[in-house]
């Protein structure tokens, strides 16, 4: 099973995955944490790129290849032989992520990203998203804090640098897909409390894992 995680920064995905990854240990069941970009050796790499300010030189269509070439590497090395092995895979998030930021928001060809999606994922889909929904003013607030109490490095904030406007093009964007796979997806509203936000979401992983 795939469960992704997606939403805008400070959204408060990174607390929710390792609390999802300790429920479903506690039931027994194996789990694998991983993210995009940057959860192999390879894609470290590319996350350092696309994540440094200081590239603000980055054309919209090299950055949405860095992703795609990211992602290859995840599927590759991590999602599909963690899939095969019968675990359950968290990803904090995936290929919504590039069709909210550089598709919805940059303004790239929604049709060239999907061609691109049928080429590295091969019809893999997760079997569950869980978007976790809340104003940008409100999240960028939460990503910049995280930045000045040292959680996050300043060297990974080119997306925090970007206007509100960007970030609420990306919030309408993942509502979009959201409303358009509506069994795929479950809105969460993350401006509720963290303890509410993550009884919401395991309530929501284990209707779906009874149903499977
Ligand atoms: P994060 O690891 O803190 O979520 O940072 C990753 C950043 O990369 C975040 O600002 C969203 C952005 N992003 C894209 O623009 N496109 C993508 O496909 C992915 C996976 C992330």
């Amino acid at each position: 099973m795939l469960i992704t995680l997606e939403g805008i920064e400070g959204s408060g995905k990174s607390t929710q995955m390792k609390r999802i990854a300790a429920h479903l240990k506690s039931q027994g069941r194996r789990c694998v944490l991983t993210r995009e970009p940057g959860d192999t050796a390879i894609g470290k790499k590319i996350r350092a790129i696309l994540l440094d300010p200081e590239n603000g030189a980055l054309t919209s269509l090299s950055e949405l290849f860095l992703y795609a070439a990211d992602r290859a590497q995840h599927l590759g090395e991590r999602v599909i032989p963690s899939l095969a092995a019968g675990d359950i895979v968290v990803s904090d998030r995936f290929f919504d992520a590039t069709t909210a930021y550089q598709g919805y928001a940059r303004g790239l060809d929604l049709g060239v990203i999907e061609k691109i999606h049928d080429m590295v994922l091969k019809g893999l889909r997760p079997d569950l998203t869980l978007l976790l929904d809340l104003p940008p003013e409100r999240g960028l607030r939460r990503a910049l804090s995280a930045i000045e109490a040292g959680d996050r490095t300043v060297s990974e904030s080119r997306f925090e640098q970007e206007a509100l406007v960007f970030h609420e093009k990306v919030r309408q964007g993942y509502l979009a897909l959201a409303a358009g796979e509506p069994d795929r997806f479950v809105v969460i509203d993350a401006t509720a409390s963290v303890d509410e936000v993550t009884d919401e979401i395991l309530a929501t992983i284990d209707a779906r894992l009874t149903r499977k």
